[in-house]
């Protein structure tokens, strides 16, 4: 599966992280400034289906979705110079996890919880996974979640940094990659 015929600096560049990091927004930023394409596996997803990812998690279950991450991002795999936006769930899968470690560029963006946690209320609406949880299960989800983000290339702490000031570390992480 793994495509090792694509030279290190040409590879694609996978954001994971937790929902609401930035990943997005950042990997706009990225792709900007290094002329590539970008691609939000959620967006994708949703374009597909032409309903939101709520309304895929209440009318075709969240099995189907991750289901369609899983192929979305194998049809990916042998495409250079993407950078790519990952759903923070699709690293669930150890496959996945497998398939970008292989062939990507993999950046965690690392938010800890205490700032994290302020974000809630401007994105719950639309992430089906923190709807109807108390605080303290979400933060239970947050914490699992950083141990199956521990697989990557890259960890960029964010915390009281803007997003172009990440995405200009991240440049320069970039810039250190020798092939
Ligand atoms: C999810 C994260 C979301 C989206 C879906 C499930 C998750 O993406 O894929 O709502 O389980 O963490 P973002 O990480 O872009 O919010």
């Amino acid at each position: 599966m793994s495509n090792h015929k694509i030279p290190l600096k040409g590879k694609s560049i996978v954001f994971i992280g937790f929902m609401g990091v930035g990943k997005t927004t950042i990997g706009e930023l990225v792709a900007n400034k290094l002329n590539r394409d970008f691609i939000d596996t959620d967006v994708e997803i949703e374009k597909e289906y032409q309903m939101p990812i709520t309304q895929i998690f209440t009318t075709l279950g969240e099995e189907h979705f991750r289901k369609k991450e899983k192929d979305f991002i194998t049809k990916l795999c042998q495409e250079p110079f993407l950078v790519i936006s990952l759903g923070g769930g699709a690293f669930l899968q150890e496959e996945i996890r497998n398939i970008c470690i292989d062939n990507f560029i993999v950046i965690y963006l690392h938010l800890p919880w205490d700032s994290w946690k302020n974000r809630i209320p401007l994105i719950i609406e639309s992430r089906p996974v923190l709807q109807g949880k108390s605080l303290g299960e979400i933060e239970e989800i947050f914490n699992k979640r950083q141990e199956v983000y521990s697989k990557h290339h890259f960890k960029i702490e964010c915390e009281n940094l803007s997003a172009e000031e990440i995405s200009a570390e991240i440049l320069e992480s970039l810039k250190n990659i020798k092939g």
